[in-house]
């Protein structure tokens, strides 16, 4: 079959190059042989914040931004929430295949056991102060792990590899839940085998003097199709972030500290937090156009609206609006959904929102569950960080294993100073 080439004439010399197009790209370093003038170096594809550019080969996540497709490893986003649970999907995502039942209890098994954390994590929270953010906790609590587990720098060691992985999915729920309780004043809960990945989660949390706590069903549930939801997103800021830093061979508890600081800032992982105090801002349904006027005036940005890749609607905001109406049956109907629902219904008939392809993500109702559910707004980010974290691993593992791998290190245009002799600060007008 003939190669499909992109075919560049260099107008100055007329010369054309032939650059192989394979799955609609071409390699940037192709490029380097146009050279400007003999003995310049090639040029240079420039694009901040990586609009254009694929930064990797990857097997994990297809992402469809046009036509709202998401799939984990070819199965629709769609079925796994209806079907899967997340540990049931944080191993697909890891190996590629839906688990067998031994192999699903073994591996349900494994996360269970590994849930506890170090006694000296504890020692270590005591030192934040009272009202630390949950997220800045968690960052600096799953950095810290990497020098408990010391062996955790034989990265190219499957084994090893796997067991730091085990330990990552098991303990964040652990350092997630002690960091909120940390910053209300409330004893640690302790983890509870007998409960589900999500049902512990809520167990550590929520608990108060009860012996045993029951997590309600419905909201277990809720909690599952949302961590499987947020479970993996290709190559995202925090993910990119993973690989990033993987690459120059780090432990991967440092590189989930890195890939959850990304995934702190507010036009990430922080965006659902940021809808909700757009929402509590707003305060009332009659005074949406208003707020819709300064939105398209460009004074602020209408959270959880947009997407890099979704140029309609998010499937994920789709699976979570239906499931909304399930929790608030048991918990109340949060009176912040009737102002959602009129922003969205007045910026999908808006020009401004509909030329810029603008539709509601996943954060635009996510925050409201689980504000309905008791989460803190401040939680909403370490929601998020504890299921990511089996997407960053599974691509941080394909990442070192990519025979094309190589240190994460990008170009630059220089725009500086050209060279210039050091005053001395004397002699400096
Ligand atoms: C997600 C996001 C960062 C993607 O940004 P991006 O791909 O770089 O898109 P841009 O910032 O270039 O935006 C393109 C245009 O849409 C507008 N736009 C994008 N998101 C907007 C929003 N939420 N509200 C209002 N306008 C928005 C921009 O102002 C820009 O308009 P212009 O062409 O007139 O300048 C962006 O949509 C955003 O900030 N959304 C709100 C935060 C959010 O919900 N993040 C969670 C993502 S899951």
């Amino acid at each position: 079959m003939p190669r499909e080439t992109l075919t560049i004439t260099d107008n100055r010399t007329g010369r054309t190059y032939d650059l192989p197009i394979d799955h609609g790209t071409i390699r940037a370093t192709d490029l380097d042989q146009i050279r400007l003038a003999d003995g310049d170096a090639g040029i240079t594809s420039y694009d901040p914040g990586f609009k254009n550019t694929a930064a990797c080969d990857s097997r994990i996540t297809f992402l469809d931004g046009d036509r709202g497709i998401l799939l984990y490893r070819g199965y629709p986003i769609e079925q796994l929430a209806e079907h899967s649970t997340y540990l049931e999907t944080a191993y697909l995502l890891l190996d590629a295949q839906l688990p067998t039942t031994e192999q699903l209890d073994a591996w349900t098994y494994n996360i269970t056991h590994h849930t506890i954390l170090h006694e000296n994590i504890k020692k270590f929270m005591e030192g934040f102060r009272h009202d630390a953010h949950p997220m800045g906790m968690l960052l600096s609590t799953v950095g810290a792990l990497s020098s408990f587990y010391p062996r955790a720098r034989d990265i190219f060691d499957s084994a090893s590899r796997r067991r730091q992985i085990a330990r990552l999915i098991a303990k964040m729920p652990t350092l997630a839940a002690f960091s909120y309780r940390h910053s209300v004043g409330l004893p640690y809960a302790y983890p509870d085998n007998r409960l589900s990945y999500t049902g512990n989660f809520l167990n550590m949390m929520f608990r108060m003097t009860e012996l045993e706590y029951k997590p309600n069903p419905v909201l277990e549930r809720a909690l599952e199709v949302l961590f499987i939801l947020h479970a993996d997103h290709e190559q995202n800021c925090s993910t990119s972030a993973m690989r990033g830093v993987g690459s120059s061979l780090v432990d991967p508890y440092a590189a989930v500290a890195a890939a959850v600081a990304a995934l702190y800032g507010p036009l990430h992982g922080g965006a659902n937090e940021q809808v909700l105090h757009m929402l509590q801002e707003i305060g009332d349904v009659r005074r949406v156009p208003d707020f819709i006027k300064r939105v398209k005036g460009g004074e602020i940005r209408l959270m959880g609206f947009g997407h890099r890749i979704y140029k309609s609607y998010d499937p994920r905001a789709k699976i979570i609006k239906r499931m909304a109406d399930q929790v608030f049956a048991v918990t109340g109907r949060n009176p912040l959904l009737d102002i959602a629902l009129e922003l969205e219904r007045i910026a999908l008939e808006d020009d401004y929102f509909v030329g810029r392809k603008l539709y509601p993500n996943v954060d635009f109702y996510s925050g409201l569950i689980y504000q309905a559910m008791g989460f803190p707004l401040r939680m909403f980010p370490v929601l998020f960080a504890i299921p990511r974290t089996v997407g960053w691993l599974a691509q941080w593992e394909e990442m070192l294993l990519d025979p094309e791998r190589k240190i994460a290190r990008p170009r630059q245009i220089y725009h500086g100073s050209p060279r210039r002799d050091y005053v001395p600060l004397l002699e400096r007008s």
